[in-house]
């Protein structure tokens, strides 16, 4: 069973010429055979340039919380954008959206953005300008963007090089970051309690936030151990440091306000992306009036010519009303958990050691294991190589989650009850196909 890719790597080999790799962003370079060209999207569904049809589980990464070119989506940012796109100023759009993520999240104050990045960058200086210390900690096999002080010991990271837990050593994901920056960046493995009151109570003095990715949204939704949370609240009460939810991939996915509200414990900051506009580019950090009235003018800088701009606005405010009067998490939650059994069940009968983890609307499976991991280095305990040949036979009969398991199957409301019923009757086959070929 092979596709016609002919379409698809013709426009590949072109992209090559004009853009490094043939991608904008480096995740999404797959090798030469499989990275693929999309011409288009509709609900659940997207099509490569030879019209091949996927039921899309990767959802751009996340953001697609409604459905691929969701109408009454699309058609509030068309309509909005015919009355001009940026102005400089302030639009009621962007009051209304702010209202809407101060009400949905428990925020008392709100700045907008565009990308994860932005915010989770904006976000530590905020908490650097408010506590007036440098350091900040965040937890192995996260991801918060690609700014230059949060790329160390990602996902990406080989679980070899991470050192050990007592001593975590920050491994640096890129050429080109100063030197100097690592200082500033604590690395910890996630749910080790023992680990962080030691490290907090060490260097309290200087760490201005903790930076936390509520679940492993980078590392197939690794879930937090009961208290793991409310842990770093009281760490933070208690030490005077900022908490920081990176709600990047979590915000508006998981609960309408969020891992705040689902797990129940309020940071001082949150950020916000994806979900937030449908796969339109906006963005938020959400805080406490105290931490974030030190934003401002001669104080702490946050901004840009396209924060609050009218595409992402909009966007953002009809995603979002949606969320609100609609029972679209309830929803997604129902279909996901039916897709996350029906997996477990076929990967039972056929005698694969599995895990499937996180919560539905962002859930990883594990194979090769049925201990559910804790952190990233347990994570890495599984088959990847085998994850890998099954992601790559459903995909060769149209079903797309992420080739690479670290990167969760997300869903959204768009994937129906046959469109459920239809990945789990692909799955058995590509099961079988992947045992067979073994
Ligand atoms: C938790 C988290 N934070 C931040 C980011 C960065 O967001 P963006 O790609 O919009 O810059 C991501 C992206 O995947 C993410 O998963």
């Amino acid at each position: 069973m092979t596709r016609n890719l002919t379409q698809t790597h013709a426009l590949f080999q072109k992209a090559k010429q004009f853009i490094p790799y043939g991608v904008n962003s480096n995740f999404r370079y797959w090798g030469d055979e499989d990275t693929l060209v999309v011409t288009r999207g509709e609900g659940a569904y997207i099509w490569d340039a030879d019209e091949n049809r996927y039921i899309d589980y990767r959802l751009a990464f996340g953001p697609i919380i409604l459905g691929h070119g969701y109408p009454p989506v699309v058609e509030r940012v068309a309509e909005a954008i015919r009355d001009g796109t940026l102005f400089a100023w302030t639009v009621p759009l962007e009051i209304r959206v702010a209202e809407r993520v101060a009400r949905m999240t428990g925020a008392d104050k709100v700045r907008l953005g565009n990308t994860g990045t932005e915010v989770t960058m904006h976000a530590l200086r905020i908490a650097r300008g408010y506590t007036g210390r440098e350091r900040f900690i965040k937890f192995e096999g996260q991801y918060h963007g690609m700014h230059d002080y949060v790329l160390f010991s990602t996902a990406g990271a080989p679980v070899g090089s991470l050192g050990s837990r007592r001593s975590p050593i920050n491994v640096q994901m890129s050429s080109g970051i100063p030197e100097g920056i690592r200082h500033y960046v604590i690395n910890l493995p996630f749910n080790d309690f023992e680990r962080l009151e030691e490290t907090v109570e060490a260097h309290w003095h200087e760490l201005a936030a903790i930076m936390v990715e509520p679940l492993l949204g980078n590392a197939a939704g690794i879930l937090p151990q009961p208290g793991w949370l409310e842990k770093i609240r009281e760490l933070c009460d208690r030490y005077g440091i900022v908490l920081i939810f990176d709600e990047v991939k979590t915000g508006f996915r998981i609960a309408n306000g969020g891992a705040q509200e689902y797990f129940g414990v309020q940071a001082d900051l949150a950020t916000y992306a994806k979900a937030m506009g449908n796969g339109f580019p906006i963005a938020a950090i959400g805080g406490k009036e105290e931490v974030m009235e030190v934003i401002g003018y001669g104080k702490v800088a946050h901004g840009g010519t396209y924060t609050g701009n009218i595409v992402g606005v909009a966007a953002a405010d009809a995603t979002l009303e949606i969320l609100e009067t609609q029972p679209i998490i309830e929803t997604i939650f129902q279909r996901g958990q039916q897709l996350m059994d029906g997996i477990g069940e076929i990967l039972t009968r056929a005698g694969i050691p599995h895990c499937v983890i996180g919560l539905p609307p962002i859930f990883g499976l594990i194979l090769g294991t049925d201990e559910e991991p804790t952190d990233f280095r347990d994570y890495c305990g599984g088959d990847d190589e085998l994850y890998e040949r099954l992601a790559m036979a459903l995909i060769e009969r149209g079903v797309m989650p992420d080739g690479d398991g670290r990167e969760p199957w997300f869903l959204c409301y768009s994937h129906d009850e046959e469109v459920i019923a239809d990945t789990l009757t692909v799955f058995e086959e590509a099961v079988k196909t992947v045992k067979r070929d073994a």
